[in-house]
């Protein structure tokens, strides 16, 4: 049985860019975890935490976890807050190799900045020491992947590559 990838880290790392070019180069199976969920809820994701909130996304996107660590062989883009529960971490990686997507600051900052409003968790008016101080407060959780990859300076191709040279 063929492990999943799984791309994990943070807003703007460009996990759901990355993931659907790998998944293309070896020919599997695509899922954005955020987007099966607007589907599957019928909303957008800042619609779900702005009707219901924080907590009812965070459920949708633990039983999403759950349903994908029951598939194989696919390549998942996961949102920036799976790894804020340890159990979805710890389904995930069961049948997953976990890949943690890395940027600087400053990048995320303008990435962020370039998808304004499609981010509940980003509120108006942030900025860079507001990123760099969430960045912190998640780093020990990004930290638990199996590998991690630096995607400033990189193309999505060149970052697609380096991810198909780890897990082989
Ligand atoms: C979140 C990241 C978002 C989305 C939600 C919460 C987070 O996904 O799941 O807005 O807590 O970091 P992206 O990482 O794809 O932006």
């Amino acid at each position: 049985m063929e492990k999943n990838i799984v791309l994990i880290g943070f807003m703007g790392t460009g996990k759901s860019t990355v993931g659907s070019k790998v998944a293309g180069r070896l020919k599997r199976k695509f899922v954005d975890m955020d987007r099966e969920i607007e589907r599957i809820v019928g909303m957008t994701v800042s619609e779900i935490f702005k009707r219901y909130g924080e907590i009812r996304f965070r459920s949708e996107e633990k039983l999403m976890a759950q349903k994908l660590a029951r598939e194989a062989g696919l390549v998942i883009a996961a949102g920036g807050g799976v790894v804020l529960d340890p159990v979805n971490m710890e389904r995930l990686s069961q049948n997953g190799i976990i890949i943690c997507l890395k940027a600087a600051p400053n990048d995320i900052y303008h990435r962020v900045n370039r998808k304004k409003g499609t981010r509940p968790l980003l509120r108006k008016g942030m900025d860079l020491e507001d990123i760099e101080e969430m960045l912190k407060a998640r780093e020990s959780l990004y930290a638990q992947a199996d590998y991690q990859v630096s995607t400033s300076g990189k193309s999505p191709e060149q970052v697609a590559t380096e991810i198909i040279k780890l897990i082989n």
